[in-house]
């Protein structure tokens, strides 16, 4: 058996403007278990990108923790990061024990410094050698097919492709235990996707990384990669399972939206024909009562719009967020 490798308890991270707050991500519970890939799905504005940075403890201002906790293993102990500040965790667990791949990464690398300047800030804040890492960056390079000279170059004289790499590279150079990936092969082309997670999937089987969130917008990569698929909408859990059961059978009328409006989809999801969710995510100041997704749901119960939905596990390994599957709709 696995364990957990991050648990996240009941956390609630807002962003606090001056007379309203955006409720991002709202009572959200799970684990991250070790040696998994998780893949979070959901339209734009559900709080992915702010569920990847609560995971780090990446909280910055309007971005508050409101309530919960998210506990890190870190030497066979559970660490309470979201007690921690900003920079302490940033000093001891970032790119060491946990990086993060933000949402456009390849693209906001400063144009003017060098890559090999990335990592020695690396070595820099964690008192390794600078050439020592170097030494390892240019090997790293070499595996992820990039020729270690580039790292004497700017990011601008790259392709897309070919910084996605270096950025891959470079965040995973100290071996972290967890490694976050927003949306990393949404800019890509399909070639350069498919290079890209076949890169992940290498760093996994070697333990360069243990466990990976992968937050995609796509569907079919996910079935590719991932061993559980969690699908967020307007800042709840709507449900968590291993993807193959997901794919099967999506249980939360959400899941199933999502499925059906993937615009290449493969055979098994096809054949139930693509539709598309009617309407838009909620705005996240004043979301709708109950289930967040009752406006939209083709199966809302009037229940659904008095309560909320408790994320309840319906049969091994399988939770959903729906009256349908629940006793408290009698
Ligand atoms: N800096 C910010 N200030 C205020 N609201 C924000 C900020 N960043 C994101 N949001 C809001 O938080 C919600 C979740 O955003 P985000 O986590 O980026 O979603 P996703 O990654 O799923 O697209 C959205 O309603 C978004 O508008
Ligand atoms: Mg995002």
């Amino acid at each position: 058996m696995s364990e957990s490798l991050v648990k996240i308890e009941n956390i609630r991270a807002y962003y606090k403007l001056k007379n309203r707050e955006v409720k991002a991500v709202d009572n959200v519970s799970f684990e991250i278990m070790e040696n998994e890939i998780i893949g979070v799905v959901g339209e734009s504005g559900c709080g992915k990108s702010t569920l990847s940075n609560v995971l780090l403890n990446n909280i910055i201002k309007p971005l508050t923790i409101v309530g919960g906790r998210v506990l890190f293993k870190s030497n066979g102990e559970y660490v309470e990061i979201s007690s921690l500040t900003r920079e302490e965790v940033r000093e001891r667990f970032w790119g060491k024990e946990m990086s993060l791949i933000p949402q456009s990464a390849m693209n906001a690398l400063m144009p003017t410094i060098k890559l090999s300047k990335y990592v020695e800030h690396l070595a820099q804040s964690h008192g390794i050698p600078k050439n020592e890492l170097l030494k390892k960056a240019r090997k790293r390079f070499e595996d992820v097919d990039l020729d270690p000279q580039w790292l004497n170059r700017y990011p601008f004289e790259l392709s897309g492709g070919m910084r996605q790499r270096a950025v891959i590279a470079i965040a995973t150079l100290l071996n972290p235990q967890l490694l976050i990936a927003d949306e990393p092969t949404s800019a890509l082309d399909v070639v350069n996707q498919k290079v890209f997670l076949k890169i992940l999937l290498e760093m996994k089987r070697q333990g360069i990384v243990k466990s990976i969130i992968f937050v995609t917008h796509d569907i079919a990569t996910i079935r590719q990669i991932a061993d559980r698929m969690l699908v967020m909408y307007a800042g709840k859990i709507m449900e968590i399972s291993p993807v193959d059961k997901i794919v099967e059978k999506p249980l939360n009328p959400y899941t199933e939206g999502l499925l059906n409006s993937v615009l290449t989809p493969e055979p098994e999801i096809k054949k139930r024909g693509i539709t598309t969710i009617p309407g838009t995510p909620p705005n996240l100041i004043e979301p709708p009562s109950g289930c967040r997704f009752h406006p939209r749901c083709p199966k809302a119960m009037s229940v659904c719009k008095e309560k909320e939905p408790k994320l309840v596990e319906i049969e091994p390994q399988r939770k959903v967020a729906c009256f349908l599957y629940s006793e408290e709709r009698a």
